[in-house]
C-alpha cells in the first residue's frame, strides 16, 4: 500500500497516518517529523531547517528530497508506505513522480483530509507546538492555501487518485472512511 496524506496543519495527517500505517503494516513517513528529527539532532543543516518550521515557511525542495527520499525507499522495501506531508506542492509531486517511476514506487491514492478553517485554529492552539502560536499558524495556513490546495486539484485531475474525506469526524470514524473508501476503488 503506497498512500500520501494531504491536508492543512492540524487536518489530522499525522494522526490518521499513524492509524493507517499499523492498519495496512507499512510505514508512516511525516516529512514535518523527519525535519524535525534533523533539528533535534542539531546539526548545520537542522539549524537551517529550523528557521524555516519556525516560520511556518516551506524548507527548501532540496533538502526535503535528500532526507525524506532515502526514507521512502527503505519503506517501499518493506511493502509500502503511508506519506504525510510530502509531496506538498505541485513541483515537489512532479520531481517526487519521476523518482517513483524509477524506483517503481507510485502512489496508489491521495487521500485529502478536508476540516474546517476554524476547527484547525482550535485543534492547532490547544497542541502548542513551537510552531503553533496564532501568528505562524495563520501563515502555515496561506502557505498551505498557496501551494498544496494546487496540489489537491493536480492529484484530482492530473492523477485521477484523489480521494476527499471530511476530516471534522472522530478519529476511527476517518480512518475507516478511508479504509471502505480504498477497498472501493
Ligand atoms: P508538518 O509537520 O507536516 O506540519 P503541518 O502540515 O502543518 O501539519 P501538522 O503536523 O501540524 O498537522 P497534521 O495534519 O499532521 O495533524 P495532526 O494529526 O498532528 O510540517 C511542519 C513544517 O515542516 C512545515 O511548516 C514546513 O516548514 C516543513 N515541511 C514539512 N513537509 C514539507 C515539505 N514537503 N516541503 C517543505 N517543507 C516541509 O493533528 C493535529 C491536532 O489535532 C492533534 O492535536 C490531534 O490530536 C488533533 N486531531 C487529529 N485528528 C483529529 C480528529 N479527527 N478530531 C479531533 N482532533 C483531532
Ligand atoms: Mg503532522
Amino acid at each position: 500500500m503506497k498512500l500520501l496524506l494531504v491536508g492543512a496543519p492540524g487536518s489530522g495527517k499525522g494522526t490518521q497516518g499513524k492509524a493507517l500505517a499499523s492498519l495496512y503494516g507499512v510505514e508512516h513517513i511525516s516529512s514535518g517529523e523527519v525535519l524535525r528529527v534533523e533539528v533535534r539532532a542539531g546539526t548545520s543543516l537542522g539549524r537551517e531547517v529550523a528557521a524555516f518550521q519556525r516560520r511556518g515557511d516551506l524548507v527548501p525542495d532540496q533538502i526535503v528530497f535528500d532526507l525524506v527520499i532515502p526514507a521512502v525507499a527503505a519503506a517501499t522495501a518493506h511493502g509500502g508506505y503511508i506519506l504525510d506531508g510530502f509531496p506538498r506542492t505541485v513541483p515537489q509531486a512532479l520531481q517526487a513522480a519521476d523518482v517513483a517511476r524509477r524506483l517503481e514506487l507510485t502512489l496508489d491514492a491521495a487521500i485529502y483530509l478536508n476540516v474546517p478553517e476554524p476547527v484547525l485554529l482550535e485543534r492547532l492552539l490547544a497542541r502548542a507546538r513551537p510552531d503553533d502560536t496564532a501568528e505562524v499558524i495563520r501563515h502555515r495556513l496561506e502557505v498551505f492555501a498557496e501551494t498544496t490546495n494546487p496540489l489537491i486539484a493536480y492529484y484530482r485531475q492530473q492523477r485521477g487518485i484523489l480521494v476527499e474525506v471530511h476530516g471534522d469526524q472522530p478519529q476511527e470514524v476517518i480512518t475507516a472512511e478511508i479504509q471502505a473508501r480504498l477497498a472501493d476503488r
